[in-house]
């Protein structure tokens, strides 16, 4: 607990956090949890992360580091539910851009914060999508703790999420390549400088982003969904869910687990290859790693990139794959692509009906969609999507989309393949006169 490291210094494997359970005072029902909202005048209690401490017991109270993330919803959806083709009042959003820097990535931070505050760290620093800067930055200029440098790829980030780490203050690096090779040099810099590292290497990360998993529970009166689907990038959320339900089990505070079906963009599928072509596995917890060894160096050699408009899934080396491929162990998951023509109409369904969201979050709605086609979702089914971000994240696509600007669609969308924008809703040019704009209004 006082070391700051993130993989085992012997095998390289990343760490992962193992609680005595015997020795704590573990809950016996969940319903022990909903106390917790008469005591809403402490800051542990109202967070939607910490009021689940017992189930992330690694922080003493008053190490804890919070901003008040977790006041997330689970939304029903009635028009989503019928896009994805499920039965009326089937399908929920889970709500995590509804956090404080508009990700769900304060889950994990508020951890991380929390473990970086125990050691005693000055500086933290991690590489970025946009989100994790975000998350990362928002903590250090609201509590003051420590210092903060954010690796991104040069243009790689949307206006939105550059804008928050500008503007709270993080030193931002645009470092000329992508996030693949700006997660490796963050490593690095990390090792050699002695510096915190906040991405969801860190174990603690993942600590916090089970309470997701407890939220959704606690929304649905304990009572566990069919399926949770979750957009996968580095694959941390599918890990640290995967993680909550395997302990739930274990402690005996949960008997049926719903399954996880996690979402890659098509431009960015290294885990759909991986689990669905190549048959890798967990495999009793050592995966078939000559499998991935193999993968990597030609995707080296090949020079291949991850490309989608999902930029913040656009990840082709998944920092987590090893606890994702646990997760998908313990719960019968599954793993999909989806393209990013079948994301960005799923977000504009997202937005039509209900609160919105970034690219990415859409997978989750997109690949539960497909998985209804295939019939391995079944219409009655409760399913979960998490909408990973806010709607106001990234922008430029969902103008693009929306607008009937051709230039527009020709220079974002069209290079990644979307070819139609089904439904968009365009903005209407209107001369600066009352008869003119009652005329298009009394043509709606
Ligand atoms: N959705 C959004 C909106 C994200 O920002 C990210 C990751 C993911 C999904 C994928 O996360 O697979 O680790 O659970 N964004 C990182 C970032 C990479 O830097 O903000 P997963």
């Amino acid at each position: 607990m006082d070391d700051v490291l993130t993989s085992c210094p012997a095998c390289g494997d990343l760490l992962d956090i193992a609680y005595e359970w015997d020795k704590l005072p573990v809950p016996k029902s969940l319903r022990e949890f909903e106390a917790a909202w008469s005591r809403r005048n402490n800051p542990l209690d109202f967070s939607g992360v910490w009021r689940f401490r017992k189930l992330l017991p690694f922080a003493p109270d008053d190490k804890i580091v919070t901003i008040g993330e977790g006041q997330t919803i689970l939304q029903n959806s009635q028009a989503v539910a019928r896009y994805v083709g499920m039965d009326p009042g089937r399908l929920m959003l889970q709500h995590e851009g509804l956090n404080p820097s508009g990700s769900f990535k304060d889950n994990g931070m508020t951890a991380a914060s929390t473990h970086a505050n125990m050691v005693g760290a000055q500086h933290a620093a991690c590489a970025s999508t946009g989100n994790t800067s975000a998350s990362l930055a928002i903590y250090a200029s609201s509590t003051g703790l420590f210092k903060t440098i954010v690796f991104v790829g040069s243009g790689k980030i949307s206006y939105g999420k550059l804008s928050q780490a500008l503007d709270y203050g993080a030193k931002t690096l645009q470092l000329a390549g992508d996030f693949d090779d700006a997660m490796r040099q963050v490593q690095a810099v990390c090792k050699q400088e002695k510096i915190y590292l906040c991405n969801s290497v860190n174990p603690f990360r993942l600590e916090g982003q089970k309470t997701i998993i407890f939220r959704i529970l606690e929304a649905l009166n304990w009572d566990a969904p069919d399926w949770i689907v979750v957009p996968g990038g580095n694959l941390g959320n599918s890990s640290a869910f995967g993680k909550a339900l395997i302990e739930l089990k274990q402690l005996g505070l949960l008997t049926r687990l719903p399954r996880i079906a996690v979402i890659n963009a098509a431009g960015a599928n290294t885990l759909h290859r991986l689990y669905n072509q190549q048959g890798l596995r967990w495999n009793s917890g050592r995966p078939q790693q000559q499998l991935v060894n193999t993968f990597y160096d030609e995707m080296d050699r090949d020079g291949r990139k991850a490309t989608t408009l999902a930029s913040a899934i656009q990840i082709n080396r998944p920092v987590n794959l090893k606890k994702c491929l646990r997760a998908l162990d313990a719960t019968d998951g599954i793993v999909r692509e989806v393209d990013d023509q079948l994301i960005l109409d799923a977000k504009a369904q997202v937005g039509a009906g209900g609160f919105g969201c970034e690219p990415a979050s859409a997978a989750s709605v997109a690949g539960a969609k497909l998985l209804r086609e295939e019939g391995v979702i079944a219409p009655s089914d409760r399913v979960v999507c998490i909408l990973t971000a806010h709607q106001l994240k990234d922008p430029t696509a969902t103008v693009a989309y929306h607008s009937n600007d051709k230039e527009q669609f020709d220079k974002v969308l069209a290079p990644l393949g979307v070819k139609t924008t089904a439904f968009a809703n365009s903005p209407i040019g209107v001369a600066n006169e009352i008869d003119r704009i009652l005329e298009v209004i009394h043509g709606f």
